[in-house]
């Protein structure tokens, strides 16, 4: 039975889908119904910073009313629970593991509830309303040139040297909801195995890389993931068992 001395999860947009938030590649997926280089990156928001913003003011107004669901509420008893360290990365934007009650969540992609500064880089939250082409800096005062602070196509991801640190340091390694098809996300478990980690995707469906896992289950991560949690939970408390005796 195992227990491992520190467990780092990625998630991706099916940990949400059961949420209401839609996923990205999926038939009916957010890139099926807009043009991702129109709204997600930097080209495209020079081209027609309006419909950019438009995008994300639209998104964001789903994620107001989003609730956690069964599948964050068990990596939150996780963090809380479990008697090893519990790190989640995430690619999601939206802040629904927080909302569950996990604390050490690293967001890759940046957070739909914030916003940016192009002209002075300067990031704050957005505690109401969106974002429009009125809206000022409120550091440099520049008007006109606000952003979600969210990682475009072409961007770099944030965060990458904490994350590389918590790949190496991981001993098991569990992907959720994530297509694998956007890099370096995708590259994780392959970094994760080369550290030596067990690795394991729990996914709708076998991702583009599930055969580079250990160990891969399939269904609804409301389902999938509070049955995972469970024996994770299990396992510990017989490994500790046997430490006692
Ligand atoms: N439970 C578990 N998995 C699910 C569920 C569900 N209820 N619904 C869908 N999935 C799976 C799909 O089968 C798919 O493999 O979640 C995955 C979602 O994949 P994508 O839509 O590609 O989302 P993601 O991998 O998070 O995308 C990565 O791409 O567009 C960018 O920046 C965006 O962060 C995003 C990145």
């Amino acid at each position: 039975m195992s227990l491992y001395d520190k467990i780092l999860i990625l998630t991706g947009a099916g940990m949400s889908a059961e949420s209401g938030l839609g996923t990205f590649r999926d038939e009916n997926g957010i890139w099926s119904q807009y043009n991702f280089e129109e709204v997600a990156t930097p080209e495209g928001y020079s081209a027609d910073p309006q419909r950019c913003l438009d995008f994300y003011n639209y998104r964001r107004d789903i994620h107001k009313n989003a609730e956690a669901n069964a599948a964050h509420k068990a990596l939150a008893r996780l963090e809380a629970e479990y008697p090893g360290e519990v790190v989640v990365v995430t690619q999601n934007i939206d802040n629904l593991h927080e909302l569950a009650g996990s604390h050490r969540v690293i967001h890759m992609h940046g957070q739909i509830n914030k916003a940016k500064c192009n002209d002075c880089g300067h990031v704050y939250a957005l505690s109401h309303g969106n974002i429009e082409l009125t809206t000022m800096c409120p550091s440099c005062k520049v008007v006109g040139s606000q952003r979600p602070d969210v990682v475009w196509f072409g961007e770099m991801p944030y965060h990458l040297e904490e994350i590389q640190r918590e790949i190496d340091s991981c001993f098991l390694f569990i992907s959720i909801g994530t297509s694998g098809s956007v890099y370096p996300a995708a590259g994780f478990v392959n970094m994760a195995r080369k550290a030596g980690a067990h690795t394991v995707e729990l996914n709708l469906e076998p991702s583009d890389g599930a055969v580079q896992f250990h160990e891969a289950h399939q269904g609804k991560a409301t389902e999938i993931v509070p049955r995972y949690v469970e024996k994770l939970m299990h396992e510990a408390a017989i490994a500790q068992k046997k430490v006692v005796r």
